[in-house]
């Protein structure tokens, strides 16, 4: 599942022990296994390489500039959704043309900047986008692919926050509309539209969603093929799960095995297909951790108070997200030979596991069964890696967390913690206008 194991009581990233390393950088603290990073992605390669997919690594699941590189340099492309998220892949060295830019409210300064960096497609999400990017295109003298993100009105049963692939989404537009968007821009010239783009939500726990969803894309472009308009790249988005517990997602192999018959006709028959994985890479590979600061005792309650919060990881009280938490260091009886929101050991005490930012809604877990914890014990909140970092924020003028990468027996600070005067910077000085 992932290189975060238990040896004689005490938790390992790699071979580094984690007690060790926050001596050294104190916490809170993310740290990410490079072995499991580079080896998700490439498990996801392998179940699909007869698609000979481009593998357009999500970076806004973790966005480190170091973590992107690693990727880059497998040959994976990337798939952003604002400028910084361009300027991000631009830094970690990602190659242009495998980039793909979806995002449902592009400014025209974030169009420029990547019609320039001649990245791969643009993910269109409406009539009024593809005019404006279009016509910027013009303007420049330029030419850039597209493609049209349809809406193919499956229900990938997950969150509500997190569905996007249903009828009354925010995102693309829907089969009907999408024949009509080809019939009035299928022969722009500077913008040529080339492609179907799905992302139906996150995550996607089972393959039926997939598989409808790509149904009717195919659908789709066979019958645009009948309008005269060739769809040369098939994207299929994100979302595949993550194992929060152990064993909880389907493998990439899994998801595999029913989506590679299904596409390969269109491979073979000359189409691209692309892959926008996050999550099912950075997940696992991801841990955020955190000291006990205080035990308080609030009626029935226990509250574990710790370093760390909403500020830092929200999807607990964005989403109600299920995150392992468990001491780095235990006795032998407590070692967690499985993760999930139960265990069934002797002397376990339930808790919740709260932040100190000043709201209710600040938690990790509630009703959560834990060893006995004290003052100064270094907790792990588990399968961290996405959508952790990149959700941060300075709330109650927190500083954000330093990131660590493991590699074997190596450790290497690939970003610092945030400072008080970083918090401040931006404001330094006061400029009239
Ligand atoms: N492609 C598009 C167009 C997306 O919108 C997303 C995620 C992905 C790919 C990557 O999906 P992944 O493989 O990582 O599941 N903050 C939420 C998740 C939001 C996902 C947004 N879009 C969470 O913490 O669960």
């Amino acid at each position: 599942m992932d290189a975060f194991e238990y040896r004689d009581g005490q938790l390992y990233c790699e071979q580094v022990n984690l007690d060790d390393l926050t001596r050294q950088t104190g916490t809170p603290l993310y740290v990410y296994s490079r072995r499991t990073f580079e080896d998700h992605y490439d498990r996801i390669a392998r179940a699909f390489v007869d698609l000979d997919p481009i593998i357009c690594y999500s970076i806004k699941s973790c966005g480190n500039v170091h973590l992107c590189k690693l990727l880059a340099n497998r040959g994976a492309g990337m798939d952003v959704v604002s400028g910084g998220e361009l300027y991000r892949a631009q830094r970690a060295g990602a190659v242009m043309n495998k980039v793909v830019y979806a995002g449902v409210g592009k400014t025209d300064r974030e169009i420029c900047d990547a019609i320039e960096a001649r990245i791969g497609w643009f993910n269109i999400e409406s009539e009024a986008e593809f005019e404006n990017t279009a016509s910027i295109a013009r303007r420049m003298g330029a030419t850039a692919s597209a493609a049209l993100r349809v809406n193919p009105d499956v229900d990938p049963k997950t969150h509500d926050k997190t569905t996007t692939g249903k009828k009354e989404s925010k995102f693309g537009v829907d089969i009907e509309r999408a024949r009509r968007f080809f019939e009035r821009y299928g022969r722009d010239p500077h913008l040529k539209l080339r492609g179907i783009h799905l992302h139906i939500g996150s995550p996607v726990y089972t393959v039926e969603p997939y598989v409808e969803a790509i149904t009717r894309a195919l659908a789709l472009i066979d019958d645009l093929a009948e309008q005269g308009h060739r769809v040369d790249t098939l994207d299929i988005g994100g979302g595949f799960g993550a194992d929060y517990e152990s064993a909880q997602s389907p493998l990439a192999a899994d998801y595999a095995a029913q989506l590679v018959p299904l596409l390969k006709p269109f491979h073979d028959a000359g189409g691209r297909i692309i892959l926008e994985p996050g999550r099912s890479i950075a997940a696992n590979a991801g841990a955020l951790l955190t000291r006990v600061q205080y035990i308080k005792l609030g009626g029935r309650k226990k509250f574990v108070i710790v370093d760390t919060g909403m500020h830092h990881l929200v999807r607990p009280t964005l989403y109600d997200a299920f995150h392992f938490i468990w001491p780095t260091s235990v006795a032998p009886m407590h070692q967690p030979a499985t993760r999930a929101p139960k265990l069934d050991m002797p002397g376990l005490e339930t808790c919740d596991i709260v932040g100190p930012i000043c709201e209710t809604g600040d938690y990790l877990a509630k009703e959560r069964s834990l060893p006995p914890v004290t003052r100064g014990d270094l907790l792990c909140v588990f399968s961290a890696g996405a959508y952790g970092m990149v959700m941060a924020s300075n709330y109650n003028a927190m500083p954000r967390p330093a990131e660590v990468l493991i590699e074997g027996s190596k450790a290497t600070l690939i970003r610092r913690a945030e400072t008080y005067e970083d918090l401040v910077a931006p404001e330094a000085e006061a400029t009239a206008l």
